[in-house]
């Protein structure tokens, strides 16, 4: 029997995409003609970038990418090479102008349709497809694959924004705002923990705007809380002004749903805010927090920054370090404003590019006082840990704890030592750059 053909993915962008490639090999490995994969470039017979669009150096970077896999086509004349994802979306057929390699272009919402494209690229046909179709791609791709999983999963939920800041991409290359049936997700779920899978996160660029058949994204963590062998729901990314009571009353009241929120602010400027069209203040931002504070204390925030908006001042800067000292995070991602063809605030003056780096290193390193301290705070306490490998150390394991923190765990010999998918109790006893180490207690 030949051996089957190979497919080498290369992933960017968000959490959204990772899922997406996923299922997308899973599209072209269906069939007695489907791809495998291979972490192997050279072994690869299909080569697909699953691309992201938010920064320029981030689409940019696709480009050069692409200029070093049309040398192994040279090589290697039957290679094909597909661009999927925001830049696909964004681009279209331009990519196919700038990279004649290039054979497929599919974007975000169409990939259900890929095995057809694939027909016409193996006749030699170049296959674009950045419609936003009327049928649900879920609907249409293959039945995921019986095979065992990593104890983590992340489950698209809600798909696209319609929120449109005036920075932000992401409305134009995913659409608009739509949520995936409740009983599908719980099927799917289910699914997924049959296969091994603890840990969920619910996924959508903003998942806290789910809405199907009147159930929020609180209705459905609480029927998916119910799915035995479940141990542990997140969601992310989520917008303030979609923070509903029965979410904020969930951190509360589901035990499952783990002590992280991540939720972008971009500025602690009210005049930022406002340009930015993010359509809250400061002020609302952090009453939010103090809200979902006061039913989980110990829960940990996470956000994004974006620094060097256009007509951002010093003060408005001083106004953002202000909320980051009053919110005191645990974790960040912070950026250089980058201008996106097409978004309002591209027509915009753009703040001195060296005023915005210094903001930037001031901010992060604001930032990063803040996470190392809540880091090391968790030194001497007892926390769950969600066993994902092993540790490249013998008698290693790493895994996570509640709030997200890597741990390394030292396991002694035993009838007793965790596997990979078990939770355990550990005590944390050091607290270095990124991580934890732990010993475990029963
Ligand atoms: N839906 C999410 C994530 C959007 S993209 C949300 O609303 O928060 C992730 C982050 O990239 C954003 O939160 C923002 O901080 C950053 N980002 C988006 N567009 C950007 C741009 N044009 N320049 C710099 N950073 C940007
Ligand atoms: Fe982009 Fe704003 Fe939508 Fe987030 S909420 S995806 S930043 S437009
Ligand atoms: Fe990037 Fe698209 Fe995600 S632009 S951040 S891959 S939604």
């Amino acid at each position: 029997m030949a051996d089957k053909k190979k497919l080498y993915i290369r992933t960017y962008g968000c959490q959204m995409n990772v899922y997406d490639s996923e299922r997308m090999a899973e599209a072209l490995g269906a069939g007695k003609d489907g791809y495998e994969l291979t972490e192997n470039l050279e072994a690869a017979d299909m080569i697909l970038m699953n691309t992201c669009h938010i920064r320029e150096k981030a689409a940019e970077k696709i480009y050069s990418e692409l200029g070093r896999f049309k040398g192994l086509k040279t090589a290697k004349p039957d290679l094909k090479i597909g661009v999927a994802g925001c830049v696909a979306q964004a681009e279209g057929a331009e990519i196919m102008r700038r990279q004649p390699a290039v054979d497929l272009v599919v974007g975000p919402q169409t990939y259900h349709r890929l095995p057809e494209m694939m027909q016409a690229v193996a006749k030699g046909e170049k296959a674009l497809d950045t419609d936003f179709p009327e049928e649900d791609k879920f609907e249409n791709l293959p039945v995921r694959p019986k095979v065992k999983r990593a104890p983590a999963a992340f489950l698209t939920v809600q798909e696209g924004c319609d929120k449109f800041c005036a920075f932000c991409v992401v409305p134009y290359t995913r659409g608009a705002e739509v949520s995936r049936p409740t009983a599908r997700i719980l099927s799917e779920a289910r699914a997924l923990v049959e296969r091994g899978v603890r840990e969920i996160t619910l996924l959508g660029q903003n998942v806290n705007a789910y809405i199907a058949d009147g159930i929020t994204l609180a209705g459905l963590i609480h029927q998916l809380a119910e799915i035995d062998g479940l141990a542990r729901i997140r969601f992310t990314t989520s917008h303030p002004n979609d923070m509903g009571d029965d979410l904020i009353a969930a951190f509360g009241t589901c035990d499952k749903l783990m002590p992280y929120l991540h939720l972008p602010v971009q500025s602690g400027s009210d005049k930022i805010l406002k340009r930015m069209n993010r359509s809250h203040s400061a002020a609302q931002y952090l009453q939010v927090l103090e809200r979902i504070r006061a039913v989980r204390p110990d829960i940990l925030i996470s956000g994004d920054f974006i620094v060097g908006f256009p007509e951002e001042t010093d003060a408005d800067f001083q106004a953002t370090l202000d909320l980051i000292r009053a919110v005191n995070y645990g974790q960040a991602y912070s950026f250089k404003y980058s201008s996106r063809p097409g978004t309002p605030a591209a027509e915009r003056a753009l703040v001195d590019a060296d005023v915005a780096d210094a903001r930037l290193q001031e901010l992060q390193a604001l930032l990063s006082v803040q996470q190392k301290a809540a880091q090391d705070a968790m030194v001497g306490r007892e926390v769950s840990v969600l066993f994902e490998k092993p540790g490249r150390l013998k008698g290693q394991m790493i895994g996570k704890s509640q709030h997200l923190h890597a741990v390394f765990v030292a396991i002694p010999d035993g009838p007793d030592a965790p596997v990979v998918g078990d939770l355990r109790r550990v005590r944390i006893t050091e607290s270095s750059a990124n991580s934890l180490g732990g010993v475990l207690i029963d």
